[in-house]
């Protein structure tokens, strides 16, 4: 039987969730680790890292919630079923990461006594001002949980341009839009 040729793609919702999300969370571990560096140690790097912080678990929340009401296209017949596991493993922790790496951010910043915002808005105070030491505490878990998070995406990119460069598979373009791949 001859196989189709034409690539069955993500929703368009799910792309735009998925590129979206992908720029905002590169720039925002690009900002950590400026100030870490203290290549760029502003206030302005910590004010847009925290706020696009929350803006990323938000739009984490939402795409959660997309992705658990709708059908994704199956990974069947395009790749073998010990990289499928591996894939759905993979994005499993990327999605617990994409919630875990704000919130831990979100806590250590408040734990120091800082507010937090979702654009204009407040939000509550999930915890009290703790002493430097349990600042600190939160802080290491929120680095250890971004540096997981990085890792993974470094993975998680050189598995797509593998599959698209040396297995020569839809695994990349069924992510793509038409306008960037046409078949
Ligand atoms: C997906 C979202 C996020 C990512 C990928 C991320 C990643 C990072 C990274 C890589 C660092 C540098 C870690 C280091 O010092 O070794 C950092 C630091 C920091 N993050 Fe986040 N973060 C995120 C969200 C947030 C949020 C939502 C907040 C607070 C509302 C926050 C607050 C902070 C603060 C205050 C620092 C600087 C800590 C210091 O003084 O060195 N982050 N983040
Ligand atoms: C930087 C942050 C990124 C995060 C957090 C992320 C996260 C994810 C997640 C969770 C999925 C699974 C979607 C699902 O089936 O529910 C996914 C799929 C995918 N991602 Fe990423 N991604 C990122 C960046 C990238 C980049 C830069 C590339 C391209 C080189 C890429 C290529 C892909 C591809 C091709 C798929 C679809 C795999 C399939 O067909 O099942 N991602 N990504």
């Amino acid at each position: 039987m001859a196989k189709s040729k034409r690539t069955i793609r993500y929703f368009k919702v799910a792309m735009l969730f998925h590129w979206s999300m992908a720029i905002l969370i590169i720039l925002n571990i690009l900002g950590g680790l400026l100030k870490h560096y203290e290549i760029l140690d502003l206030p302005i790097v910590i004010e847009l890292h925290t706020r696009t912080g929350i803006i990323i678990l938000t739009l984490a929340i939402l795409r959660i919630f997309w992705r658990l009401t709708h059908k994704y296209p199956s990974l069947t017949n395009i790749i073998p079923n010990s990289e499928k596991i591996l894939a759905y493993f993979s994005h499993l922790l990327l999605y617990i990461l994409m919630i875990a790496v704000p919130v831990s951010g979100m806590l250590f910043f408040q734990s120091i006594g800082e507010k937090v915002y979702f654009l204009q808005i407040e939000l509550p105070q999930f915890i009290i001002k703790q002493s430097t030491a349990e600042a600190k505490k939160i802080l290491n878990i929120h680095q250890s949980l971004a540096l997981i998070f990085l890792t993974l995406i470094v993975y998680h990119i050189l598995a797509a341009l593998k599959h698209h460069f040396i297995d020569k598979n839809h695994v990349l373009t069924r992510m793509l839009p038409k306008w960037i791949y046409r078949k």
